[in-house]
């Protein structure tokens, strides 16, 4: 039985599962295993498909698209994304680059690799500070009028860096994926923390939860299960106790499993919010997309909130 809600992507016609599938750990599985987990995620309503030709230096969009290959997904009943703007030498060296030739470049080789003609999202992944609007916006230009891009959106971008970009565009960005899990909540915090003095009152983000909500862009969550940076997972850590504890209650409630609950916990706060799950897992992706059997209370909410060692001022 499918659970899961669509969502409109920012004020796009694109409309596609709130929980998406990221690819960026595809490079360690087989492209006949990579299949089969698609069929999973679509059977289990799951039609929104996350990369960037950085993963594993283009190896997770090859992967991707001979996967799609051999899948039984049809190319446009699904919603396909990738990023943009991580160039590295195959060294140490790593930078980023939002320069008009480097993204029609770029952009060519992602669908080169993946095997389309189009993707349904362009996403700019991380912010350049050498970066030229105007430049980005010639690119975006050139890229819908060949039809290689339908819609834009933005990574790791905050407030300020997010309208530098649109003042240039005469199409408007429709989402920004950040980093958002019950271990990182950093912009709850500021804003719960207002004026405060303790840590949890540092403004990391320059309020991007209430801007995107302003803006119409839909959040996209990425790293849903993971403390810290890529540090590992929460679900199931003997490190974080009273979270799991919390999350089993709830998951006996609702009659599911501790990973849809943290992902409905993402899902319940307001405007419009996508969750990137990055498992390689079949079992575990179907408990994920049981994420809307669960209809959290806002004490609920809190009480996940607070058991992920959170407070309130
Ligand atoms: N925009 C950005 O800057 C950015 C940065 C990072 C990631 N992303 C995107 O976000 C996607 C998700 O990131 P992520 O892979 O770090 O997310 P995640 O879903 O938080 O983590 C998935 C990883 O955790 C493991 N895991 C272990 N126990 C788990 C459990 N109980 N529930 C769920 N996962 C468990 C998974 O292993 P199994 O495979 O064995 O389940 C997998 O290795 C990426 O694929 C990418 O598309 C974007």
């Amino acid at each position: 039985m499918i659970f899961l809600k669509k969502v409109n992507i920012g004020n796009s016609n694109i409309v596609a599962s709130n929980i998406g599938l990221g690819l960026m750990r595809s490079p360690e599985h087989s492209d006949q295993e990579v299949a089969d987990l698609l069929d999973t995620a679509y059977e289990a309503g799951i039609d929104f498909f996350d990369n960037a030709d950085v993963y594993t230096n283009g190896e997770a969009e090859k992967r991707f698209g001979a996967a799609l290959k051999k899948s039984s997904l049809t190319r446009d009943n699904i919603v396909i994304q990738t990023k943009v703007g991580i160039v590295s030498d195959g060294n140490e060296n790593i930078r980023y680059d939002f320069s008009k030739q480097h993204i029609l470049e770029a952009v060519n080789g992602s669908l080169q690799r993946m095997g389309l003609d189009y993707v349904d999202i362009l996403l700019l992944h991380r912010p350049d500070p050498l970066l030229e609007p105007e430049e980005i916006a010639e690119a975006f230009k050139t890229l819908q009028n060949e039809g290689k891009v339908r819609r834009f959106g933005v990574s790791n971008f905050n407030p300020m860096q997010v309208q530098l970009v649109q003042q240039a565009l005469d199409t408007k960005l429709i989402a920004n994926q950040l980093q958002l899990s019950l271990m990182h909540t950093g912009m709850i915090n500021f804003g719960m923390h207002t004026n405060m003095t303790d840590p949890a009152s540092l403004n990391h983000d320059g309020s991007i939860l209430e801007f995107s909500r302003l803006k119409n862009m839909t959040i996209q969550a990425w790293s849903p299960y993971q403390y810290g940076f890529f540090d590992g997972t929460f679900i199931d850590n003997a490190k974080f106790p009273t979270l799991n504890e919390v999350l089993h209650k709830m998951a006996r409630k609702y009659d599911t499993n501790k990973n849809a609950v943290a992902a409905a916990w993402i899902l319940r706060i307001p405007g419009s919010m996508q969750v990137i799950a990055g498992t390689m897992n079949a079992k575990r992706l179907k408990q994920i997309a049981e994420a809307d059997k669960v209809k959290l209370t806002a004490q609920e909410w809190y009480d996940l909130y607070f058991a992920a060692g959170n407070d309130l001022p």
